[in-house]
Order: structure tokens, then sequence, then C-alpha cells
């Protein structure tokens, strides 16, 4: 077959190897000055106690997702709605697209290596990579959507930390992001017991 068309075919199976995510229910919870009061990071995680995929695709939509007056869940300078945000597993890393609701595989890789600089990390059922642009507000935008997913984590029992100890650099390159991104922080969550 000729080459081209090999690629073509190749890059057309990347590209649909997707995983819908159930509608996040964006309703309930706790009470938000409750879930503030409590929000505190969490570094236990029973390895067995796996997320479903309603809890990850609300984990999501808090973080990064699209609300339903069509803002997205966080403010972003200008409006720029540049931030990226992926999930790592030991099968891949996947990108989640939000308009969609759903998650992209980027790649085959197991990325997690790159984030285990502390022990507890191992444990953790799920892995969230934020990315922005290395600009004046690309921290601040990922500042919002971990804030969120602290409070989502609060009200739903799950412990979680924001993590700044992993190899920026090796991830940036390993996720080949697009159009400047660069990874800046790690979330894990999971439940203690
Ligand atoms: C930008 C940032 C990076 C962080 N990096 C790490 C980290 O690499 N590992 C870790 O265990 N905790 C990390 N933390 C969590 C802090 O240690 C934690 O928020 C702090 O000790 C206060 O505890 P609290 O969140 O329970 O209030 C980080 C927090 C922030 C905001």
């Amino acid at each position: 077959m000729h080459k081209t068309l090999l690629l073509l075919l190749a890059g057309a199976a990347i590209a649909a190897e997707i995983k819908p995510l159930p509608a996040p229910v964006v309703t309930g919870g706790m009470p938000l000055m409750e879930a503030i009061n409590a929000r505190q990071s969490g570094r236990v995680y029973n390895p067995a106690h796996k997320i479903n995929d309603q809890t990850l695709s609300e984990v999501l939509w808090v973080a990064w997702g699209i609300a339903n007056h069509g803002k997205r869940t966080i403010p972003t300078a200008r409006n720029t709605q540049n931030m990226g945000l992926y999930v790592l597993t030991p099968e891949g890393t996947w990108r989640y697209n939000a308009a969609d609701n759903c998650l992209e595989k980027v790649n085959d890789k197991n990325l997690i290596s790159l984030c285990e600089k502390q022990d507890f990390v191992k444990n953790a059922p799920l892995h969230l990579i934020y990315t922005a642009k290395d600009d004046r507000w690309g921290r601040a935008h990922v500042g919002s959507a971990y804030q969120n997913v602290y409070l989502y984590a609060t009200s739903k029992g799950l412990n979680t930390v924001i993590r700044g100890m992993i190899d920026t650099a090796a991830l940036t390159q390993a996720m080949d992001l697009p159009d400047g991104q660069v990874v800046i922080a790690h979330q894990t969550l999971g439940y203690a017991q």
C-alpha cells in the first residue's frame, strides 16, 4: 500500500480512539461554604478503589468543562481558554474534550512514572495533568481548575493533592503538546479506603 495512505489510515486510527463520558451531574453536592471549610490535601489512596466514569466525568467538568450557560467552569484571561487537561493512565495519555464530553487518546505511553517522585503517587487511581501557555496567566488558569477539583473532591469524599514535584520538561516533551503548551502541574485523586 502507498506510504501516504498508510500514514493517513494510522492517523485515522489514532483519532478514532475516543472514550465517551457520561453527562456530569451538575446539581447537588456539599454546600459551597462547607466544602471550602473542609478542603485540604489528601495523599492517602486505596489503589483498589477505582474512580468510576461518572465521577471522572464530573472531575473533568469542574476543572475545565463547559457549563450550561456555554462558558467554561473557570475564567480565563481575555477568554483565551488555552488550558489543557489530560488524564494519564498505564495504557496511555488522554486529552479531555469538553465540547464533546469525551477523552481522546493522544498516545499509548505510560507517563505516570514521570510523576512518581513521592511514594503515594503510585497508589492514586486518577492522574490529571494540567497544561497551559507559559505566559502571564497560564498558571492562574490552572490554579482555578485545581481548586474546583479540590472542592468537588471534598464534596464527594475523595482525597486529592495538586503536585509540582514532577518532571515537567520530560512530560512536556513526551506528551507532544500543541501550540506552545507546557505541563504545569499534576493532580492525584482517589479514595482513602
Ligand atoms: C503549586 C503547588 C504545588 C504543590 N506541589 C506539591 C507536591 O509536589 N507534592 C505534594 O505532596 N504537595 C504539593 N502541594 C500541596 C501543598 O503541599 C499543600 O497545599 C500545602 O501543604 C497546604 O496543605 P493543604 O492543601 O492541606 O491546605 C502543592 C501545592 C501547590 C499549590
